[in-house]
């Protein structure tokens, strides 16, 4: 079951990629296309292409590639049939009834309204007398009830069903529990018990407003002190953030980032909205990714703890390469931020906002950090150290902010100025020639097959591979070619077993007066996907002539009667033949 192809081709018609994608991203024109940003890898040299003529995009960073569905599946995070209904949605169109799977986008559905349902029963249980020791456990650790009920915290009580109990009460079945994680199956395979049981519980909201998850925290100090939902169809740890849904109706483009849930509350609490943990893991680049879309400045706020210092130098390069701008905040030893605003009292927010309006930049945190390895008394320290603070500082992106800290340390220093800008200046240099030698020899590299999983046959036969691709490309672009090349082609001179499947799908829907592109979904993985987008994208510039596509047939013909001695062991007779006949 799929959409209707009309039904499609008029939802790309209504939804201009150019668009969709310039309401998420800036974008520039380049020739007959647009470039951008990705929006789904940190990058600084624009390598997100938009192809106004057939819809598509294709970003040779990251190597991801579609069309306008696609797009909002990977920017809002939804599934192919929940990003239809999004772009529907958007340009005023009716769905079609009934002539698409939408079991998984269903499920979806029953999924966030069974943890809505378990959210509102998980509040309504701690504001009730079998929440009273939740509720002492929050008032104990300073929570207003306005703070309770902002988060919607709740309480799991001590019983092996309630929720499960209440929930299918409501019409929600065992297998929509388990799939939500709210609920685990018994040993024997019949009944389920509840996740969470005797803990207060932190929802989880996602940025449209679904409670996706919940983390439960145990009220002694037994293990796991947290316990949090394990990924589901709706819930990713790795790619969300606890509070983002308040944070970005701050206003403010800078983000403060804790480790934990209580963190952030107790931060909200004292005042600052804009505050968010992760779920329980490092920083992953697909959250700061996110973090971008909302922010321009992260303030990093871990513990002070070894393991938090450790996991603030492992967030730093992960903010930076999204092209965030970082400041650290240095919170007092043994402290975490909620330890630290409930140790000032009344004037914890005030002292917590003395200690954001402080905190210093990622450089001068490890500025900071490289003087104490050195001994700044002995003239070989200070040379050591200023080698060392030159590449700290080589490494700054904006000119201006590199001059503020060369200026810095010559005057702490004393030393001249000319002397220490060369230096750094041949650091950046270096730097960024081996950059940029990097990115081309990455994309090369890409270009040339070496190292791909998804076709591993291109490198081992280039000329035949490289000639399948361009007329596969030469194929999608010029689809009335298709009596043409079929005449002159048959599917089994393609040796590359990709390529051959795309030219039979691809041909077999032109010939059947369909658009090539419009259902890739239906029969290709998201991978093979993309890679019709890359071939598409590599071959948008070259010239299409007849004489190029002869000369791509000719070539896959040869090649494909080409074939080494081992294989004729394999041979028909008739085979055997024809290789004779050939003269190879
Ligand atoms: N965490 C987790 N599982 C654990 C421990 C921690 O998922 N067993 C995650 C939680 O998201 C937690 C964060 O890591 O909020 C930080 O952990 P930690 O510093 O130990 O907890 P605190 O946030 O200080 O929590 P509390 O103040 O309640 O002790
Ligand atoms: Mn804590």
């Amino acid at each position: 079951m799929a959409f209707p192809e009309s039904f499609l081709q008029e939802l790309k018609l209504r939804n201009d990629i150019t668009e969709l994608v310039s309401s998420y991203i800036t974008l520039k024109r380049r020739g007959r296309n647009m470039v951008g940003l990705c929006p789904f890898h940190g990058e600084k040299t624009p390598s997100f292409n938009i192809y106004t003529e057939n819809g598509s995009f294709y970003c040779f960073g990251c190597g991801v590639g579609g069309d306008v569905i696609t797009f909002v599946m990977k920017m809002e995070n939804l599934d192919y049939v929940d990003a239809v209904k999004f772009l529907a949605q958007r340009a005023g169109m009716d769905m079609p009834e009934d002539s698409y799977d939408d079991s998984m986008s269903r499920l979806r559905t029953r999924i966030y309204e069974a943890n809505r349902e378990a959210a509102r029963y998980y509040y309504k249980i701690l504001n009730s007398p079998d929440g009273k020791s939740g509720l002492d456990y929050f008032h104990g650790r300073m929570l207003t009830d306005r703070t309770i009920r902002h988060f919607g915290l709740g309480f799991a009580d001590d019983d092996w069903s309630s929720l499960c109990d209440y929930l299918i009460g409501k019409g929600f079945s065992k297998n929509e529990l388990v799939a939500a994680n709210l609920a685990v199956r018994q040993r024997n395979g019949k009944g389920v018990y509840d996740r969470f049981r005797n803990r207060v519980m932190f929802p989880i909201i996602d940025l449209r407003g679904n409670v996706i998850a919940f983390g439960g925290r145990i009220m002694t100090d037994e293990k796991p002190k947290y316990l949090n939902t394990s990924d589901t169809p709706v819930f990713k740890k790795s790619d969300n953030l606890f509070s983002l849904n308040n944070a970005k109706n701050t206003g403010s483009r800078t983000l403060i980032l804790c480790e934990g849930y209580m963190d952030v509350i107790a931060v909200n609490q004292a005042g600052f909205q804009n505050a968010v943990a992760t779920l329980g893991t490092a920083l992953t680049k697909e959250q700061a990714m996110l973090i971008k879309r909302y922010a321009d400045e992260v303030v990093i706020c871990y513990d002070s703890d070894e393991a938090g210092q450790k996991a603030t130098a492992r967030a730093i390069p992960i903010l930076r390469s999204a092209g965030l701008l970082i400041r650290i905040l240095t919170l007092p030893s043994g402290k975490d931020p909620d330890e630290f605003i409930k140790s000032k009292g009344a004037d914890g927010p005030e002292a917590f906002r003395a200690l954001i309006e402080k905190s210093g930049n990622d450089v001068e945190y490890r500025l900071q950090k490289l003087r104490s390895n050195y001994n700044l008394n002995t003239p070989d320290g200070r040379v050591r150290f200023l080698e060392e603070a030159a590449k700290v500082i080589a490494a700054i992106y904006s000119p201006i902010e590199r001059e503020v800290y060369i200026s810095k340390l010559c005057k702490e220093f004393e030393i001249s100025k000319d002397s220490f800008q060369r230096q750094v200046n041949s650091i950046t240099r270096r730097k960024n020639r081996e950059d940029r030698r990097n990115e081309v020899r990455k994309i090369q590299n890409d270009l040339s097959g070496r190292g791909d999983r998804l076709d591993t046959e291109h490198v081992k036969k280039p000329r035949s591979s490289s000639a399948e691709e361009a007329l596969i490309a030469y194929l999608i672009k010029n689809p009335d070619s298709v009596g043409y090349i079929n005449e002159r082609l048959e599917p089994e001179r393609f040796q590359n077993e990709l390529m051959k499947r795309y030219y039979s799908y691809f041909s077999d829907r032109i010939s059947q007066g369909l658009d090539p592109l419009n259902n890739l979904t239906a029969d290709f993985s998201e991978d093979e996907r993309s890679r019709v987008y890359k071939i598409l994208s590599k071959h948008s510039t070259i010239a299409e002539t007849r004489s190029a596509l002869d000369e791509y047939i000719k070539t896959i013909n040869e090649e494909s009667r080409k074939l080494n001695k081992k294989d004729l062991s394999n041979m028909t007779a008739e085979e055997i033949q024809e290789y004779l006949n050939s003269g190879m």
